[in-house]
């Protein structure tokens, strides 16, 4: 299997991510690092304790992380997510509720310690990505790629421009994009069209195992526009990106010059995707600055998708 690390704001849709890393046999999940985001970093590691137990998976080992992003201050998406960041759905309190290593010192320990290079999945602000990257570079040689969800190409969430987990910390995401190791960016523009329809969601919430409910719970909560209809369909969200660690033939990628905008104003926490034919001729290019090369996910095999997910929460 291939050794994986999950950075997460867990989350409704982290949650379906890292149910799907635990029960995936081509994934070793060898650590799941916390960062604030969709609520303040202590719910975060709440609901990854929770999830992790439901899943069966309670000895994976947790790490707490930055509390705000790198230069912004603490901001939260509860709208989103609900009050606890996760759906507010009444999940139990987790029989471990200490975490007692930071993000930083988790992610250096096991990438340096993992016999095979470490594929990285943030699925967040990226902000302990950023500081691991500046405070420990030699983690660099063991890592085999960065497969982040964040970004777009099209339209933004947070801002018409801007992803969340970009917008969040575009100064972190800066930093990632110039790390110097493979970079596959799962953007909004794939994240948004990978949905379980609603047959599917509700067998999923009448299982009597728990993880594979709690996978239903939570796609049914995804959808507020079908929310009270008895087979409401929900999105993979974040565990799509997982999905194309373990099946990466499920999207179709293209190497392109990918730029965060870091100005104040309208623009800032843009993925700026260089789409041009030949980018590299045109004497504006860059303008000078760093520009990093990214596979950019422009195509996902939804049905592939819904497929491989249900396939694998359902075995118990
Ligand atoms: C991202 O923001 C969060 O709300 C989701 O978990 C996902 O990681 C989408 O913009
Ligand atoms: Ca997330």
């Amino acid at each position: 299997p291939i050794p994986v690390i999950i950075d997460c704001d867990t989350g409704v849709d982290d949650a379906l991510a890292l149910l799907f890393a635990v029960r995936h046999p081509g994934i070793d999940l060898r650590a799941v690092t916390c960062v604030a985001g969709n609520t303040d970093v202590d719910g975060v590691v709440r609901n990854t304790l929770t999830v992790l137990e439901q899943a069966g998976a309670p000895d994976i080992p947790v790490a707490r992380g930055a509390e705000r992003p790198l230069i912004e201050p603490a901001r939260s998406a509860r709208h989103v997510h609900g009050v606890d960041g996760m759906g507010d759905l009444g999940l139990p309190v987790p029989a471990r509720t200490r975490v007692d290593v930071d993000a930083v010192t988790l992610l250096r320990r096991e990438i340096l310690a993992s016999p095979r290079p470490v594929t990285l999945i943030p699925l967040a602000p990226l902000t302990n990505i950023a500081l691991l990257l500046r405070t420990h570079p030699e983690v660099v040689r063991n890592i085999e790629r960065i497969v982040f969800m964040g970004g777009a190409v099209a339209t933004g969430n947070a801002t018409p421009v801007a992803e969340f987990n970009v917008w969040h910390d575009p100064e972190a995401a800066a930093v990632l994009l110039t790390a110097g190791v493979p970079i596959t960016m799962y953007g909004l523009d794939v994240f948004q069209r990978v949905v379980v329809p609603g047959t599917d969601v509700r067998r999923l919430r009448d299982s009597a195992e728990p993880g594979t409910r709690l996978a239903g719970e939570l796609l049914a909560h995804r959808d507020p526009a079908t929310s009270g209809d008895p087979t409401p369909s929900g999105g993979l969200g974040d565990a799509g990106a997982v999905c194309a660690v373990a099946d990466p033939a499920g999207i179709g990628t293209r190497l392109l010059p990918v730029e965060v905008s870091l100005a104040p104003g309208p623009t800032r926490g843009q993925t700026i995707v260089d789409l041009r034919p030949r980018p590299g001729e045109s004497e504006i290019h860059g303008g000078g600055r760093e520009q990093a090369l990214v596979d950019v996910a422009l195509e996902v095999d939804v049905e592939r998708f819904v497929k491989l997910y249900l396939a694998t929460v359902e075995r118990a």
